[in-house]
């Protein structure tokens, strides 16, 4: 284990030689790589997965008879069962693979939605959510005649409880959709209970985890939400790849959403049998080597654990706020008392846009705008932030460099 420094307190995980991107300059520096909500960083093992699989069993899956078709078969079925353990699902049927968290949440609107909601039906999120949980309802509420309501946050970034469950209390709320955590603010909802309440007044739960699976243990079944949404390349595997969980009676009872090859047990012109779970939700060829990739992944996290990955977490991101907190004319954005390793935040005068470009040519990548949650920087009155997000592989000497590159933005602009 490395030492970190002693104002943080707390050591890091020993992990940071697996990634070997990490260890690179980046405009002569060596990279501090602070972007992992938008996109994790992949692990040898994860590289190697796919690599080995390129070179020895590519092939198409479920569709031939020869020794590489049932090899690729294999390994994309594997990575299923690892993924339906890592969550804790009852089922490998309720595993949907998908292309990530946005494609899991439109086919949740698509197929459930779609032919369940009508006028007098309510749908409702949160203001904290990002794009991707927001427009697919507005679109579904389009088709259908159903109302989109948003449950208002508070200042600090979490959501208004009370006006929440005043909304759920309201009636008619058939579907509520909520960040597990928000990849904007960091803000870690308290979804148990949220979920517990909801399924009393009998809406059905999505949780968009995307944010959430990478740094905790995710337990669907001891959540009790009915689906849960995620993706591969948040969790340090590839892009294109991603998870919907579904309750299988609720999978089962619902529509495809897209029609083709691997999703139908009989094609005829007068009529087609669809497939078994969870194949029915997998039209066409799937991203093969991305799934095997993501299986490794799985194991890849579950070897490091995700509890050790969490403590870490948690001690970094205590450090984090504190270190940006001290730097005088720092505005904070997002102050929950439970958050995830994500901090956005605003330094003077200065433009997000130019204080990510400044941090570049330190080698520091933090990502700026407005973070795919648009309705979050209109809480705040503000287009964008800066955003430092955190994963496993940081430690405080990241937090070091990430407040010295802030201390020479401020002195280029002073
Ligand atoms: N949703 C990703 C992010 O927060 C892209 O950066």
């Amino acid at each position: 284990m490395k030492p970190l420094k002693a104002e943080c307190g707390h050591n890091a995980l020993d992990v940071r030689d697996d990634f070997p991107l990490l260890d690179q300059l980046v405009h002569g520096q060596p990279l501090v790589y602070l972007d992992s909500a938008a996109t994790g960083q992949q692990p040898q093992a994860v590289i190697d997965a796919v690599a080995r699989y390129q070179q020895t069993d590519h092939a198409n899956v479920h569709r031939g008879v020869h020794t590489l078709s049932h090899r690729a078969t294999e390994a994309y079925e594997g990575a299923r069962d690892r993924l339906r353990r890592f969550i804790n699902a009852a089922s490998r049927r309720e595993i949907v693979l998908t292309s990530g968290t946005t494609e899991s949440i439109n086919l949740v609107a698509q197929s459930w939605g779609r032919p369940r909601l009508g006028p007098g039906d309510k749908v409702l999120i949160t203001h904290l959510e990002h794009h991707s949980n927001i427009v697919p309802w507005q679109i579904v509420c389009e088709q259908t005649g159903a109302t989109l309501e948003v449950a208002p946050i508070l200042p600090t970034g979490e959501v208004n409880l009370d006006a929440l469950y005043a909304l759920l209390a309201g009636g008619s709320v058939r579907l509520l959709a909520l960040a597990h955590v928000s990849n904007a603010l960091g803000t870690i909802n308290p979804v148990a209970a949220i979920i517990r309440r909801a399924r009393e007044l009998g809406a059905v739960v999505l949780l968009d985890g995307a944010q959430a699976v990478p740094h905790m243990a995710v337990d669907v079944q001891a959540l009790d939400c009915d689906f849960y949404a995620f993706s591969g390349h948040k969790m340090f595997g590839p892009t294109g790849t991603g998870v919907l969980y579904g309750r299988e009676a609720l999978l089962d009872a619902m529509p495809p959403w897209k029609g083709g090859g691997d999703m139908i047990l009989e094609v005829r012109f007068d009529g087609t049998v669809y497939n078994d779970l969870p194949y029915k939700f997998e039209a066409g060829t799937p991203n093969i080597a991305g799934v095997v990739g993501l299986g490794a992944a799985v194991d890849y996290l579950e070897n490091v654990g995700l509890d050790r990955i969490a403590r870490h977490e948690a001690a970094l991101t205590a450090c984090l706020t504190e270190r940006l907190a001290a730097i005088d004319g720092l505005r904070l954005v997002g102050t929950a008392a439970h958050k995830a390793g994500v901090q956005s935040f605003l330094v003077g005068d200065i433009h997000p846009h130019d204080l990510g470009t400044i941090l570049d040519h330190q080698g520091v990548a933090i990502r700026t705008g407005h973070h795919c949650a648009m309705p979050v920087m209109q809480h705040f009155g503000i287009p964008g932030t800066a955003r430092a997000s955190l994963a496993l592989y940081n430690d405080a000497g990241d937090i070091d460099r990430l407040v010295a590159g802030i201390r020479k933005a401020q002195a280029i602009f002073a």
